[in-house]
């Protein structure tokens, strides 16, 4: 049978995350969330206190990173310690684009990633699967929305907050810009993409649309 792999790419908070998780359980996929990835190392230089690009490439070339799916959730672990849950925190988020552009950060990250997908069968969701982790993924899919509804869909996952809807939009499109205009593997629609646009369309009806477009490839 046909090994699965599918690239799904895209700016913050275009649904990548929910949707491939749905699209790995109905195909019986494992999925990689490769933002939680950056996310971690960005943890970890923040918690060790280092932010120049030389000490925390040679953070990473001795990290002892693991990742494991548990339930729904791809749980990160540095040293044995389960650390998914400081992941998502806003200092983690404004910082994590900076630490993401370094191409010793990136190198590593990739290895790991092309790992997780070489045994076939995975969904991975970042911003460069389809145009650098895996150029030759079977299904790719550049998933977008409007920056307010991208905003809009933030805003209403934070509870308890001071944050405003306009502070999170503002923070999303610098962390686009960011992700957009760097040197190294750019947030960019590769040109095998199938572009999807979900402003206007629930996590179900985006994730059907999608195994849609597997169907059409496996054939
Ligand atoms: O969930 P959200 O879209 O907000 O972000 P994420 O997928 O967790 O990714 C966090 C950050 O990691 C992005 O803004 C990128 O700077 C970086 N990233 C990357 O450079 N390459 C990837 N394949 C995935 C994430
Ligand atoms: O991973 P990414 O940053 O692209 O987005 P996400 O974390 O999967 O989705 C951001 C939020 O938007 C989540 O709360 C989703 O449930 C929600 N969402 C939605 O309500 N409708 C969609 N079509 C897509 C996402």
């Amino acid at each position: 049978m046909r090994k699965k792999i599918i690239a799904l790419d895209g700016p913050a908070g275009a649904g990548k995350s929910s949707v491939s998780k749905m699209v790995a359980k109905r195909l019986n996929c494992t999925y990689l969330d490769t933002g939680a990835m950056y996310r971690a190392i960005t943890y970890e230089a923040l918690k060790r206190n280092i932010s120049e690009e030389k000490e925390i490439v040679q953070m990473v070339e001795n990290l002892n990173m693991d990742i494991c799916a548990k339930e729904d959730t791809m749980h990160v672990f540095i040293d044995g310690e389960d650390i998914t849950q400081y992941l998502r925190t806003s200092e983690v988020s404004s910082n994590v684009s900076r630490v993401s552009a370094f191409q010793g950060v990136r190198n590593a990250m990739v290895k790991l990633q092309r790992k997780v997908a070489e045994k076939g069968n995975a969904v991975l969701d970042g911003r460069d699967i389809g145009t650098v982790v895996l150029p030759d993924a079977d299904l790719k899919i550049f998933l977008t929305a409007s920056v307010h509804t991208r905003a809009l869909r933030r805003y209403k996952e934070l509870k308890d907050t001071d944050t405003t809807l306009e502070r999170i939009e503002e923070e999303i499109k610098r962390r686009d810009n960011l992700d957009m205009t760097r040197k190294i593997s750019p947030l960019r629609k590769a040109d095998d993409a199938i572009l999807l646009d979900n402003s206007d369309l629930t996590l179900e009806e985006t994730a059907d649309k999608i195994i849609s477009y597997w169907k059409k490839v496996s054939e």
